[in-house]
């Protein structure tokens, strides 16, 4: 067959529309990933898809609409929840499952007595299904068990040949697939995470179960709620491995094997062709093996949008081995981890050793009580603004540095003097900077060196750390933990314990960086506020720093 190539314009739209009206097949952009569409009523034309993507069956398809309206037809009936979600993230990347009415045919359900409708947001979409005049039914358009294509050319790599016409919308925004949420249960329970957050589900609907699929493997024999969780999926070509580590372990441990000053047998034996790192931005300068880079360590919307396309890469590079950085699970970074799990087929190794743990958080959220908290449980917990005082920093060179800058009296006779130091350097951002240029590498350097120590000692190392990020020193965390508190908590905490004025006390914390900074940084957000029992917070802490996700 001959596969149309559209133009994403009012012709190409025309034209798709005309083809599905006819029982053909379109591949089209949504906001999510290009889908494989056709009339969602038409079983003929629906049971085309399975075969054009070679995919099983009994998984079922996502009808697509633009109307709440056009929902009602489709589902036994509305339930005041789905509707709550369609208000709140219709248009967009949510996929609500329901029970079906009879005029979903079994095919486009995979002979389930249930439903998955989704208003997708993308204007090419929606004025193909407003063409088309029915819903359509619409997988992502890959092969079955390869990654979902973002792209014109990659959906063009999987279906030329195979579909009547491909339209061209560009690269896809989300990048993953729709969250799916299933309400036919007695609670909601997400199926599938996406561009939609289990945290904002949480907030509209109040309550929320996590299938156990998302990021665990279904045991032999188990039903799965998701059909399509069972298989397989997202795999490029090569066989891919995550790897739980910070960012300097993870290209420590890939140095090691494949890397050109690697003294394995691997480098030795030149079995390092095809061997590729699938890395965050900030890592690839680390890693000595050829890396494809997917979005910035602490920003899992870009990750999601570069996710699919790396894999598409690395097809295209000829990649046999990918070890792949753990994303952090949260947020949109949970539909990150939960993809490339699968893409690994569930293989993750955790790179050998007790982690450092990052602890972060504003000012009166409770951060250093509850390191105190994580002492007791068996944590090295090294609070390094005791280094800004250290005589390990300010030794005989650093003392001269700080004369050169600042003057030879912050320094007379060898002795620092704190408080001129504190006048002279303190006054204006470019003197604090010069500072921080002298201090910061050495306080870093002291902090590494310590944390060697305690991690020689086998113990988790705690780094209590307000400035982790600006310091660097995250790239030697495997996890973060936040301690955060509401503003009202904070502020009068910070107001008993510091004596500032109520305006000195805001000021001060409104110069911290907001909630969003931490909840994109942190495996881990402990509230202090939540009940208060931070000896209960830390046990819950740390049975999830083990492994699990928050
Ligand atoms: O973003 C998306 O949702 C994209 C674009 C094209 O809209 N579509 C998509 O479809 O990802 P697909 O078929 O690749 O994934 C649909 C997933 C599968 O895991 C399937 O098993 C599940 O949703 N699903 C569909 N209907 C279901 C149902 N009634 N019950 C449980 N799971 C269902
Ligand atoms: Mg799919």
């Amino acid at each position: 067959m001959t596969t149309e190539q559209l133009a994403g314009n009012a012709s190409g739209i025309a034209r798709a529309g005309e083809i599905l009206r006819a029982g053909g097949l379109v591949a089209i952009p949504t906001e999510t990933v290009y889908g494989l569409a056709a009339n969602a009523l038409d079983s003929d034309a629906v049971r085309r898809i399975y075969a054009a993507k070679d995919r099983p069956a009994d998984n079922p398809l996502i009808v697509h609409i633009t109307e709440i309206i056009q929902w009602l037809p489709l589902v036994e009936s509305l339930p005041e929840e789905a509707l709550r979600l369609a208000e709140a993230f219709w248009p967009g990347p949510l996929t609500v499952i329901l029970k079906k009415s009879g005029l979903v045919p079994e095919i486009t359900s995979g002979g389930l007595d249930t439903v998955a409708v989704r208003c997708p947001s993308h204007p090419m979409a929606r004025a193909v299904i407003e063409a088309a005049g029915v819903p359509l039914a619409a997988p992502s358009a890959n092969l079955s068990g390869r990654p979902s294509p973002t792209s014109f050319s990659d959906t063009l790599s999987h279906l030329d040949g195979r579909v009547e016409a491909v339209l061209d919308g560009g690269d896809c925004a989300v990048g993953v697939e729709s969250t799916v949420v299933s309400l036919a249960g007695d609670c909601p329970r997400l199926l599938r995470p996406g561009g939609v957050t289990a945290e904002q589900l949480r907030q509209v609907l109040g309550r929320l179960e996590i299938d156990s699929a998302v990021t665990g493997m279904l045991a032999p024999g188990a039903r799965a709620a998701s059909p399509g969780m069972k298989y397989k999926h997202y795999a490029p070509k090569a066989e891919v491995t995550v790897v739980d580590g910070s960012p300097e372990e993870f290209a420590a441990w890939i140095n090691g094997r494949y890397g050109h000053k690697s003294t394995e047998t691997a480098y030795a034996k030149k079995e390092t062709a095809g061997v590729f790192a699938l890395c965050f931005e900030e890592t690839a300068p680390l890693v000595d093996v050829p890396a494809v880079t997917c979005g910035p360590r602490y920003h899992g919307a870009r990750q999601a949008q570069a996710l699919f396309a790396a894999l598409h890469q690395l097809d295209s590079l000829g990649a046999r081995l990918v070890y792949a950085q753990r994303p952090v699970p949260r947020g949109v970074g949970l539909a990150v981890y939960n993809r490339l799990l699968r893409a690994a087929a569930f293989r993750e190794e955790q790179v050998p050793g007790p982690m450092v743990i990052g602890l972060v958080g504003p000012s009166g959220a409770g951060k250093s009580a509850f390191g105190a908290e994580l002492s007791r449980l068996g944590f090295g917990v090294l609070d390094c603004d005791r280094f800004t005082r250290s005589a390990q920093v300010y030794d005989g060179a650093c003392l001269a540095e700080l004369q050169a800058a600042f003057g030879e009296d912050v320094a007379a006779a060898g002795v620092l003097d704190r408080q001129l130091l504190a006048a002279r350097a303190f006054g204006d951002q470019e003197s604090r900077a010069r500072l921080e240029a002298i201090t910061l590498p050495r306080i870093v350097r002291a902090v590494r060196a310590e944390t060697e120590r305690l991690l020689a000692e086998g113990r988790p190392v705690v780094l209590d750390a307000p400035t982790l990020f600006e310091a660097g020193l995250d790239s030697m965390c495997r996890r973060v933990v936040a301690v955060t508190a509401p503003e009202p908590v904070r502020l009068a905490r910070v107001l008993r314990r510091d004596g500032l004025t109520e305006a000195q006390a805001l000021q001060r914390l409104r110069a911290q960086p907001p909630l969003e900074f931490y909840q994109a940084r942190a495996d881990l957000l402990v509230d202090t506020a939540e009940g208060g029992d931070l000896a209960r917070l830390a046990r819950r802490a740390a049975r999830e720093l083990k492994g699990g996700v928050g």
